[in-house]
């Protein structure tokens, strides 16, 4: 299936600005679909992009979007709820309408981003059930060409999660951590993007399924150690018991602005590991925080150095 042209939703994310760099940089033809074209420019300037802003949620938009592209990648995601924003619209309506909408242009070929442990049934929290109801819906479309992504925690030098517990960190000599007990095995951004790179050059991909795990598995609370260990910083992590942490989803939960909320901690309840690393299966060698994470927090530190030098010498 030779593919030239691909329409992307989701991809002025995290993972969505990785992603769409290394396909324009690999010669693909995108059009990024973004409620917000004027955040994203830098998607914009990737060459062979477009940027369009696109109501993707609106099926009567979805199709004039699609028409002239060979493939669609599907990465919209949020982790928390708002009025505006609900996890059942999101991540279990969208998949269908994107199938529906692939259908009407006659494109065969999709990328779905799921999430590790997301099972319509099972899944302990409306996230992670919200998003396997997602996966089932395009794992169905049987006339479709459809591969699956099914990641464990994302970093990078721009992600949320390790930036915002640095931040936390730095504030804070001792930092509460719920379900401190709960494993994740991070994997690289750019592990992910090279999973769909290579997904939509190998048709052995086609309807299958793949978890994608960093090389090593930790627990929350040794996570955070570990990103104290890598800013140089001594802080005391503790682990909240059950209690606790359920209600600190509560309280975080009714904040306007959310880090964390009920439906996080019942997101944690279930272990974010790999029963079989995916990124083997692709032929790709998955790359550890510790290669990577460090020398992005130096990084950091040496330009806060270097501004306040420039406003000390302004100062003079
Ligand atoms: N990051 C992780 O650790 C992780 C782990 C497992 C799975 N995943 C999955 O990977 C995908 C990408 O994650 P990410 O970290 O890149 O997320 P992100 O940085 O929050 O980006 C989300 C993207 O989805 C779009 N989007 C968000 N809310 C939307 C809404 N209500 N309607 C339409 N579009 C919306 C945004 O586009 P605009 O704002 O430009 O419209 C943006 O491009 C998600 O499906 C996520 O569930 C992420």
């Amino acid at each position: 299936m030779k593919i030239k042209k691909i329409c992307v939703l989701g991809g002025t994310g995290f993972v969505g600005r990785h992603l769409t760099t290394r396909l324009a940089n690999r010669g693909y033809s995108l059009r990024v679909l973004t409620r917000h074209p004027q955040r994203h420019r830098e998607v914009a300037v990737l060459p062979g992009a477009e940027l369009v802003e696109a109501d993707v949620h609106n099926p009567a938009v979805l199709p004039d979007q699609f028409r002239g592209c060979d493939a669609v990648i599907n990465l919209v995601g949020v982790l928390h709820e708002y009025s505006s924003q609900r996890f059942g619209a999101v991540h279990a309506e969208l998949p269908g309408k994107v199938v529906d909408a692939c259908r009407a242009t006659g494109i065969k070929r999709l990328l779905h981003m799921s999430a590790l442990g997301a099972d319509a049934a099972k899944g302990p929290s409306q996230y992670l059930s919200t998003k396997g109801s997602g996966e089932q819906a395009v794992m169905a479309a049987r006339d479709l060409a459809v591969t699956c992504f099914k990641p464990s925690i994302i970093f990078g030098p721009d992600d949320n999660f390790y930036n915002q517990f640095a931040t936390l960190l730095k504030l804070s000599p001792i930092l509460p951590v719920a379900c401190p007990n709960s494993r994740f095995a991070p994997v690289y951004v750019e592990d992910v993007a090279q999973a769909f790179e290579t997904a939509l050059e190998n048709d052995a991909t086609i309807g299958h399924r793949y978890e994608l795990c960093g090389p090593k598995v930790y627990a929350f609370k040794e996570l955070v150690e570990n990103v104290a260990r890598m800013l140089g910083l001594k802080r005391l992590v503790v682990g909240l018991p059950d209690g606790l942490a359920r209600l600190q989803g509560k309280i975080m939960g009714a904040l306007p602005i959310k880090i964390f909320s009920t439906d996080n901690y019942l997101s944690l309840q279930v272990d974010s590991v790999c029963s079989r690393n995916g990124l083997a299966e692709l032929g790709i060698t998955p790359h550890s925080v510790e290669s990577i994470m460090p020398m992005h927090f130096a990084a950091k530190r040496q330009r806060r150095r270097y501004d306040a030098l420039r406003q000390t010498a302004g100062r003079a």
